[in-house]
């Protein structure tokens, strides 16, 4: 098994989740650039070096996890394929791609069988979304939504993660305040910025909840209209969903459903202030969903808010259930 992009921050929570859920690894090896070569990271108990990733890393490995971006995933995701191993890609370079399957293993587990040596791991917001849409929409028919995602810096990888810390100590220290990975201050502030922008004015970023929404629930008129937002969350990406159903919907019927969804938990209380948050999502490997409510400006709809940690489902842990599925 390799884990490529392993001193990243999704790298990291994939180390952690394979050695977590017991996977049966005999050998791992772990790539990422030249600059990390010679550091070590803990795999049940020993210290495993870090190799530099190159043309020729992938003899002998089965399975690759990748996680060291796009472009690198696009240079070396072939290569690992042509030298018989299956690579299990987080980046956003082949999820389109009609010959590599797009996976939610609680969703669409089945399209593994047509893999031609790469598969993609969805966006971590479009995984989080779909953890509670999926099953609204084997029972009600998603016909459309709306939503705003709240997104933690890790989302961004461990340099946002760093800068958040940086940011706030300078705040603290009433000292000025330094950008490095952001274009505005995240700390103390939120930003309406997630991705490039595109002409029509979305970002790429919210532009993947449709796309690959569609491809994922295998639903060609799934429509989404999001907004999605930089916040100053370490971890856990929060989401604000109104979805249009074709069947009608109530709210009983809907915590029902969601009730028995697999990876989900619903934490719905009002009362006793109980709903999702992200900061006691964060380390879980269930998403959760909460303020459950009939939508007042649709017939047929319901808003709701779910919540998941997205270097787990949105990444890691995503990736690691792959290769359990890989396994069966
Ligand atoms: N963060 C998330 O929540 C999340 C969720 C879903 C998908 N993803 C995707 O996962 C990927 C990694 O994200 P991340 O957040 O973990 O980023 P990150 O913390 O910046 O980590 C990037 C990793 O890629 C490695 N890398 C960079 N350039 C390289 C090169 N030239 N050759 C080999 N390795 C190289 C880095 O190694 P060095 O340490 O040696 O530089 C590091 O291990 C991205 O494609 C991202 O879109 C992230």
């Amino acid at each position: 098994m390799a884990v490529v992009g392993a001193t990243g921050a999704v790298g990291i929570e994939m180390i952690k989740t394979l050695e977590k859920r017991n996977f049966p690894v005999s050998k791992l090896t772990l790539l990422a650039s030249a600059r990390s070569v010679g550091r070590k990271l803990k795999f049940r108990g020993q210290e495993i070096t870090v190799k530099e990733l190159t043309k020729d890393a992938f003899a002998g490995i089965d399975i690759a996890l990748f996680s060291a971006g796009g472009s690198i995933s696009k240079e070396f995701a072939p290569l690992a394929a042509k030298a018989g191993c299956v690579v299990i890609d987080n980046s956003s370079a082949f999820r389109m791609d009609n010959d590599v399957p797009l996976v939610i293993p609680e969703i669409n587990a089945g399209d593994l069988r047509h893999h031609k040596g790469i598969i993609a791991n969805p966006n971590c917001t479009t995984a989080v979304t779909l953890m509670a849409l999926y099953p609204l929409h084997e029972a009600f028919n998603v016909r459309r939504i709306f939503a705003s995602s709240y997104q933690a810096v890790s989302g961004t990888g461990a340099k946002a993660i760093d800068e958040l810390q940086r940011q706030v100590s300078q705040i603290v220290e009433a000292k000025p305040v330094t950008k490095e990975v952001y274009p505005h201050q995240i700390a103390f502030n939120v930003l309406p910025h997630v991705d490039s922008f595109l002409p029509s004015g979305y970002t790429k970023e919210e532009m993947k909840m449709e796309n690959e929404g569609r491809k994922i629930m295998h639903h060609p008129a799934f429509r989404a209209s999001v907004t999605c937002v930089r916040v100053p969350v370490y971890r856990a990406h929060s989401v604000a969903v109104s979805a249009e159903f074709e069947k009608p919907v109530t709210v009983d019927n809907a915590r029902e459903v969601l009730l028995k969804a697999p990876g989900l938990d619903v934490v719905d209380n009002p009362e006793k202030k109980e709903y999702p948050l992200p900061l006691y999502a964060a380390e879980r490997y269930n998403c959760q969903v909460g303020r459950i409510r009939k939508d007042c400006a649709f017939d047929n709809g319901l808003c709701f808010w779910v919540v998941g940690d997205q270097l787990l489902k949105g990444a890691a842990l995503n990736a690691v259930q792959i290769a359990e599925e890989l396994l069966k």
